[in-house]
């Protein structure tokens, strides 16, 4: 295994009229060559933010990174994202790191041609001449599945339908191989056959160009389906993080365990939205000197509500922030 993104203590925040939104608290993860991660966690629980910090792509103000790392260790000597010019991070983004977003037709400009959208991204990134990124857009967006995509080069973002703009963005994203392809809820604004070939073709791709995905989503059966790692955040904090299988076969942190026990039935009528949880999120205006998710937490004693608790590891690539330890059904001891 080979890491090739190492993400060190990330703490962001947005400094706003309402006061400090402490979004991401402390987050520390990596990504393997090849490998699908997948990131869940409620609503605001600091995925986007997470991603968003990494990719250079914070509204500064009112956000601020205020510490971290974020070493991209494919190059030699590797670099810190965090610490890159505008320019520089220019060039990774799409270049080295691709990313979808949940909404295609905002992502895309409405005024520009989908082809030359993508060619543009083709002759910043890899200097090619526009005949050759013409050549290449069209082979491209053949491959993402468009059909005649000579004539499709030509259309406007608004004559795609949704699961068509999604797959130009996929485009875009893969357009100068990258090693990395970041998607944030790539498929929550699709109906569900379109997210099945969504997820189909993010597969296939990986398949054949071998990129590392980071997949964040509400959807813990496509988790299921597509990745090898699972990260789960909530309050802006890495909760565990394990291998897929480990994971929902024996789940360590409560939090998890929720989520999991909201997991969508097969016979249920909306498979998109998970049930919640008893309770509410933590309220990312104050800041916390104890586990986030104590208040929800029915295993929650003494500890939990007087210190964080960190990552511990609890197997094989199995590590868990929580003082509780859900096997023993105790408290765990150091
Ligand atoms: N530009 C901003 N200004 C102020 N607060 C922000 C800004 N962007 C994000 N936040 C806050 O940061 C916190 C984390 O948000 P984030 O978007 O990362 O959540 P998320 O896990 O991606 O949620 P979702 O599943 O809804 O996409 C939230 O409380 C959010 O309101
Ligand atoms: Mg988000």
């Amino acid at each position: 295994m080979t890491t090739i993104l190492q993400v060190e203590n990330l703490v962001t925040r947005f400094y706003t009229l309402d006061g400090v939104v402490y979004a991401v608290n402390g987050v520390s993860f990596n990504l393997q060559k090849g490998e699908t991660l997948a990131i869940v966690g409620e609503s605001g629980s600091g995925k986007s933010v997470t991603m968003m910090s990494i990719l250079g792509l914070i509204p500064i103000p009112p956000g601020k990174i205020e510490s971290g790392e974020a070493g991209l260790l494919l190059d030699d000597p590797p670099r810190d994202l965090l610490r890159l010019s505008p320019p520089e991070l220019r060039r990774v983004r799409g270049g080295r790191i691709g990313f979808v977003f949940q909404d295609p037709i905002s992502s895309l400009n409405p005024v520009l041609t989908i082809g030359e959208q993508i060619t543009e991204s083709l002759t910043k990134h890899l200097g090619l001449s526009r005949e050759k990124a013409k050549a290449q857009t069209i082979k491209l967006l053949g491959y993402v599945g468009i059909s005649d995509p000579e004539l499709r080069y030509k259309n406007y973002p608004h004559q795609f339908s949704g699961g068509m703009r999604q797959r130009v963005m996929i485009a875009i994203a893969i357009a100068c191989s990258p090693e990395i392809v970041i998607a944030d809820e790539p498929t929550t604004a699709l109906d569900v056959t379109i997210q099945a070939q969504i997820v189909e073709l993010f597969q296939r791709l990986q398949k054949e160009m071998g990129m590392a995905i980071i997949w964040i989503t509400h959807d813990l059966g496509v988790v299921a389906g597509i990745a090898d790692r699972v990260l789960v955040m909530y309050g802006g904090r890495v909760a565990e993080v394990a291998l897929v299988d480990d994971l929902y076969e024996l789940p360590q942190h409560p939090y998890t365990v929720g989520l999991l026990g909201a997991l969508p039935r097969l016979d249920a009528t909306d498979t998109k939205r998970l049930v919640s949880i008893q309770g509410t999120p933590p309220d990312l205006l104050v800041p916390l000197n104890h586990c986030p998710f104590a208040k929800r937490c029915e295993y929650a004693f003494e500890r939990c509500r007087a210190e964080i608790p960190a990552l511990r590891p609890v197997g094989a690539g199995h590590r868990v922030a929580c003082f509780y330890d859900l096997q023993k059904g105790k408290p765990r001891h150091d």
